[in-house]
Order: structure tokens, then sequence, then C-alpha cells
């Protein structure tokens, strides 16, 4: 086949014929474990984001809590299942669906929406866990000479060579996004775009990104592609047997959707660990007293610590970040007075 820049050897390996995100199969939770496979804690978490997004939209006849990157579905089957014990009347209300490229799991609850594009949403939450980080996007490096050019690959071996210089358009993205030029780094235009597009179909509500990420203050100087299958971090082949990911440019993502969208009224970002914080997650151990009195409720709480502490844990899931943006409305009051 030769060797293809990393955009295209991306999206061939993840999602062309029999790639690796859209086999049939357990999906991405086969491979590697997300904050959604994580714990219930975190669907339970969206749901006092829809909760909250609800009230600040004035709680309209319709509800649309739209995943994109679904993966088979977990969070939204998750989240749905804790609206209708918690809070039935909202749960009658709400839309749930599902944006994915793989087909519709089989034993997925007809409740469910599955579609493989966004549409246009008049009310609601747009969420996206980890589905940035999987948009393929090209990976550039500096030659001997200190030109930025595009790194191409072998999609068998994972082999790699420069190949041409970048296109005026990626080459202002890299100009201004990172500063001094880094040696090797992934261009995040796809991402900027994918995300601008996706904010595009809110009418009014709330979009959320959270994936590994990094910001002005934070780029990587080497690049951050690697690869993932059965648990494991392995190097990133282009050969359809790993996942392939690469950290967000999440600002210039949010950046992106508010030049572009002059109806995005607000924007943050902040860390996972603040963000659940904000939603009432908390890793704090039950008190003592608790086991003697409530032995079983003592067990429970305490395994919820152990999730909650797993969902924030600085270095590791709680890293992460989330960006938020309202769209024709406020942000949530728990959220205001976040910062990174
Ligand atoms: C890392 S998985 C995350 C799954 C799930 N959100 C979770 O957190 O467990 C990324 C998913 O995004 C999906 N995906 C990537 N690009 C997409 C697109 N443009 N539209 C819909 N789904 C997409 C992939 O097929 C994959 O299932």
């Amino acid at each position: 086949m030769g060797y293809l820049r990393w955009r295209q050897a991306m999206e061939r390996a993840l999602y062309g014929p029999d790639g690796f995100f859209v086999r049939a199969g357990a999906g991405p939770a086969g491979h590697f474990r997300t904050s959604v496979h994580a714990s219930p804690l975190f669907a339970g978490a969206v749901l006092r984001l829809v909760q909250w997004v609800d009230e600040g939209l004035g709680r309209p006849d319709e509800l649309v809590v739209c995943d994109v990157g679904a993966g088979r579905g977990e969070l939204l089957v998750a989240l749905g299942a804790q609206a209708r014990r918690q809070d039935p009347g909202l749960a009658n209300r709400l839309t749930l669906r599902a944006v994915e490229r793989a087909e519709r799991p089989e034993s997925l609850p007809g409740w469910v929406e599955w579609t493989d594009r966004i549409a246009p949403i008049d009310a609601g939450l747009l969420f996206a866990n980890e589905w940035l980080d999987n948009v393929p996007c090209e990976v550039m490096g500096l030659d001997e000479e200190g030109v930025a050019r595009y790194v191409l690959v072998d999609p068998l071996t994972g082999d790699e060579q420069l190949g041409g210089v970048l296109s005026d358009e990626d080459g202002r993205w890299l100009e201004t996004q990172f500063k001094p030029l880094p040696e090797r780094a992934e261009l995040g235009l796809p991402r900027d775009r994918a995300w601008a597009e996706a904010v595009s179909t809110l009418g009014r509500g709330l979009a959320v990104a959270v994936d590994y990420a990094h910001t002005r203050a934070t780029r990587p100087p080497y690049g951050t592609l690697t690869g993932y299958r059965a648990g494991q971090q392995v190097a990133p082949v282009p050969d359809g047997s790993c996942d392939l990911t690469a950290h967000v440019a999440l600002d210039a993502c949010l950046d992106a959707a508010a030049t572009t969208n002059p109806r995005v009224t607000h924007s943050l970002w902040t860390t996972q660990r603040e963000a659940l914080r904000a939603l009432g997650v908390s890793g704090e151990r039950p008190p003592l007293a608790l086991a003697s009195s409530d032995p079983v409720g003592y067990v429970r709480a305490l395994a919820a610590a152990g999730e909650a502490a797993e969902l924030t844990a600085l270095g590791g899931l709680g890293s992460f970040l989330w960006g938020a943006q309202a769209v024709d409305m406020g942000l949530p009051a728990g959220w205001q007075t976040l910062s990174p």
C-alpha cells in the first residue's frame, strides 16, 4: 500500500471496512477503560448535568441528550436507567440519542436512538466522552532545517518517514497553537472543525467534550499519538488491530466553535476532577461510625468512594479535561466559578 499521511491511515484503520471501531464485538470497552466503564457514578454525574441544563432551559417539553462517539451506548443506557429511578418526570421528557460510526448493538434498549450523524437539537445536552481524540488528524515533524512536514506512516509496520511541507491552513494552525514549534505534533484542525460543527447543531443548551487534552500552556513538545489494544498501551500501528488516539488541543476546539457560532454565550474548560466534584462526585470515605450503625450502607459507600476516587484521580481520569460551551443559555450555576 505504501506510506500514507497519518490522517488517512487513522481513518482507514479505525473506521474503514472492518476498522477497529466499526467491526462487530465489544467495541471500545473490550480494549480500554473510559470513565463511562469505570463507574455508574459517571452517568449519575451526567444526569445531574442534564438536570442543570433542563432547569436552565426552563424545563422544555423535550430535552435531547446526544452522546457523540457513544461506543456501544453504555452511557445512555446507564443514564436512562438512573433518570427513571431518580427523576421520572424528567425521564419522560428525555430523548436519548447515540451518535456512532459503529452499527447499533442488538442488545440496546429501544428507548435509545441510534444514528451515524448529529441531527439538529432544539434543546439539550451534547456530550462527547473520548470522541475527539479518535477524530483522525495529521501528524507533523520538523526536518533537519526546522521545516514542518507531514509525517507519513507504513500502515503495516508503523514505520514513519517525513513527507511534504504542511498546507497553508495546517501551517497556520501549528503556528497559532504551538510556540515555539514542537519537534512533532498532531495537527488539530479536523478536531476543531468536528467540534464546531457539533456545537452548531445545538439550538439551545450545553455542549461538553471530555478527553485526554492539552491547552496552550501545556502543549506536548513531541506529540502524543499512541495505540491501545486489549487493555495495553501499544505502538500506534495503523493496521486496524488497535485504537489510535492523540490528545486533543481542547482550547483550540472551543475557540473554533465560539468563533464560528455567535450563539455560543460561554465557554470554559477545567479538569474532570473539578467538573465532577461540582457535580457531587467526591472520593471522600464514609464516616467510620456508619460501619457499626449501617454495615451494608458503609460497604456500599466505601465502594462508591473508591470509584469516585478513580474518576477524579489526578494523573488518571481526573486529569482529563472537560470543555463546555453554552449555546443561548447561561452556564450551569455549579460551574460558574470553576477554573482549571
Ligand atoms: C474511545 S471511544 C469512546 C466511547 C464512549 N464515549 C466511552 O466513553 O466509553 C470513541 C468512539 O467514537 C466513535 N466515533 C469516532 N468518530 C465518530 C464520528 N464522527 N461520529 C460518530 N462516532 C464517532 C468511535 O466509533 C468510537 O466508538
